[in-house]
């Protein structure tokens, strides 16, 4: 049972910057109180791209960074909850414009918490020796399911993807991804939805807010504790960027002022299943975390679920 590791890390957002004074032209808010309450400065919104191009897109620059080719590639996951094609999956798609030949492909739908679900699956298949070199994508076109006329939900999210490339570790190397913690609150599911027939995003921002910020840390610590990890020993918590006052609220319980607090949600809006594995990859590309040190990631959203893992930066 060998464990795997995060080999490298690519990203990939739309061109076009959306700032809060453009959303402002749209609903009646305002700069000042987005960036009080949600944290968020502009985010990307896409144009013609679909999920499948940019998932493909922070791929390519992942396996680029890897290297490795894509005969090597034996996995892609996925982690969306805003393709629009019912099938093929986006993991098909993806493989076919990397020119990755034969690989297992599926998607995970576990909107924000998506790319912690995906990575666990992925180190799991690792294990089980199903897996040698796998893709791990988080990539969301939120835009496409925005009620532009709603600005409670309009001015939190953007569009993106980004991507791992996952391993199998030595066997005399310690695992680079740590044994995921997650698991749901299915009573209170409704909480964040995308239902129905043409939806849009709706939720209960308070309620998700109250428990992201009373129930996630301990869960959080529970990865620290379950990969051997003490919290004071992390180098970088990237939890899904969904609010600069809940990633606070969370990284104040869990005591690491040492840390680095990922917070992209600034630039990048809320970008879902993405929001990890696109700070994670800036985080990388900016050399701000050493290679080898251990990085939490926490994701958290519809469904409530929520996974995490503490992970050794590549
Ligand atoms: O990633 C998926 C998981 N989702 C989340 O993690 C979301 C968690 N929740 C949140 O981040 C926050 O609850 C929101 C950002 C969604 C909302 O912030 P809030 O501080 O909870 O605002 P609120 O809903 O309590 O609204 C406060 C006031 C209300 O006015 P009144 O009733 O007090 O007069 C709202 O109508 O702010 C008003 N408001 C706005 N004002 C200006 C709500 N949205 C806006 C807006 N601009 N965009």
């Amino acid at each position: 049972m060998t464990g795997s590791r995060i080999l490298s890390l690519g990203h990939y957002q739309p061109s076009r910057v959306v700032t809060n004074d453009e959303i402002a032209q749209l609903v009646e808010t305002s700069d000042e109180w987005i960036r009080d309450r949600v944290g968020i400065a502009a985010r990307r919104i896409a144009g013609d791209e679909t999920v499948a191009d940019m998932a493909a897109a922070a791929a390519d620059k992942a396996l680029a960074n890897s290297g490795l080719n894509a005969a090597d590639i034996d996995l892609v996951v996925v982690a969306t909850c805003t393709s629009i094609d019912r099938s093929p999956n986006v993991a098909c798609r993806v493989a076919d414009k990397l020119g990755i030949d034969a690989p297992g492909a599926y998607d995970v739908n576990t909107a924000c918490s998506g790319f912690a679900y995906a990575l666990g699956t992925v180190d799991h298949a690792v294990r089980a020796g199903a897996s040698r070199n796998a893709l791990v994508i988080g990539a969301e076109k939120l835009s496409d399911f925005t009620d532009w006329t709603d600005r409670s939900t309009c001015i939190i999210f953007g569009d993106g993807a980004g991507a791992a490339v996952v391993t199998a570790a030595g066997e005399d190397e310690p695992a680079g991804v740590g044994p995921v913690v997650w698991g749901s609150v299915p009573e209170r599911g409704d909480a964040v939805r995308i239902q129905g027939w043409r939806p849009y995003v709706a939720q209960e921002g308070q309620t998700v807010f109250r428990w992201a910020t009373t129930a996630l840390a301990p869960l959080a610590l529970q990865a620290c504790e379950r990969a051997g990890v003490d919290p004071s020993e992390l180098a970088a918590f990237v939890p899904h960027q969904a609010n600069s006052r809940i990633i606070d609220g969370i990284a104040k319980r869990l005591n690491i002022p040492q840390a680095i607090i990922a917070k992209d949600i600034v630039e990048s809006g809320n970008t879902s299943a993405a929001s990890i594995p696109l700070a994670l990859s800036k985080l990388v590309e900016r050399r701000e975390v050493p290679a080898g040190a251990p990085v939490l990631l926490f994701g958290f959203g519809g469904g409530l679920t929520y996974a995490g893992q503490v992970v050794r930066c590549p």
